[in-house]
């Protein structure tokens, strides 16, 4: 596996590939890799000529600093894991060389951000968007993938390619969950035994605000589940929203006319945890 980390020589290596009519699978991750990435890269492998990856902690799209400093960074382990998948370019850039100077381009995406993690994340969405541009116009995918866990970046990201015209086709997966159900995410490295313990409660209160949505109102269910999850005093519930699936629009009731989603944001001790389930 070719391993990259300036800008112009992974410009240049995928430019390459272009002219050579190969077809670039990109997998953009912040890295501490898990199953669920790494599903990606399979489909990735499985539908191009050539798989990359990039792992790149953007501080741009942190709003907390401590959550930054403390995001997992395990770059040797990740790049075996990458060899192992038969990925066959890894980019991974310094903070410095990504962004030899503060951006001054900024993004708004209207309601689209107004919700959930761009209602809780200030500036979030920004940074996101900042840094898929770059890395799109650096790696030149002909496909690029992401995961379901993180509906509403997916979403941004779907509307930053159809606004500035990308010419390329972003791909979806579904969640990757532990036998217990809770969602994979780097973040539950920084889980205690006890929290990892408590943390498939959150899936277990989408599943009950699903199951409560069959008889009861959208406000009713999600009263139900606000309860179920206060048993637990070690989660402490950021939002919980049942919403349209793609313009992720608060709905006041779930009709079968229009695609549903359970959103909900928690934290256990400082660590932020997501999930949702598409009905
Ligand atoms: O989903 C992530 O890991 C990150 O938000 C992404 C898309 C790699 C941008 O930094």
């Amino acid at each position: 596996m070719l391993q990259l980390s300036s800008l112009s020589d992974i410009r240049q290596h995928t430019g390459l590939l272009r002219q050579q009519g190969q077809r670039i699978g990109f997998v953009p991750t912040m890295g501490a890799l898990h199953e669920g990435h790494l599903s990606l890269i399979r489909a990735a492998k499985q539908q191009n000529d050539v798989t990359v990856c990039s792992v790149f902690v953007n501080p741009a799209q942190f709003n907390n600093p401590e959550d930054f400093r403390l995001y997992p960074r395990l770059l040797e382990k990740d790049a075996q894991l990458l060899a192992q998948e038969g990925c066959d370019v890894l980019f991974a850039p310094a903070a410095e060389e990504m962004y030899r100077q503060k951006p001054k381009l900024s993004f708004d995406f209207g309601d689209l951000e107004r919700v959930m993690e761009g209602a809780h994340r200030p500036g979030h969405f920004n940074g996101v968007a900042t840094v898929v541009s770059k890395l799109f116009h650096l790696v030149q995918p002909h496909q690029a993938f992401f995961g379901q866990k993180d509906l509403q970046q997916f979403a941004i990201i779907q509307q930053l390619v159809l606004d500035l015209s990308f010419d390329l086709e972003l791909v979806c997966y579904p969640i990757i969950r532990e036998e217990d159900g809770l969602a994979m995410s780097s973040r539950n490295r920084r889980l205690t035994p006890e929290q990892r313990a408590l943390a498939p409660h959150l899936y277990q209160a989408l599943q009950l605000l699903q199951k409560s949505l069959k008889n009861h109102s959208v406000e009713e269910a999600k009263k139900e589940t606000e309860a179920f999850l206060r048993q637990i005093p070690e989660i402490r519930l950021e939002y919980l929203e049942v919403v349209h699936a793609q313009t992720l629009q608060p709905l006041r009731e779930v009709s079968g006319k229009v695609p549903v989603a359970l959103c909900l944001a928690a934290f256990l001790g400082e660590v932020r945890l997501i999930d949702n389930l598409l009905l």
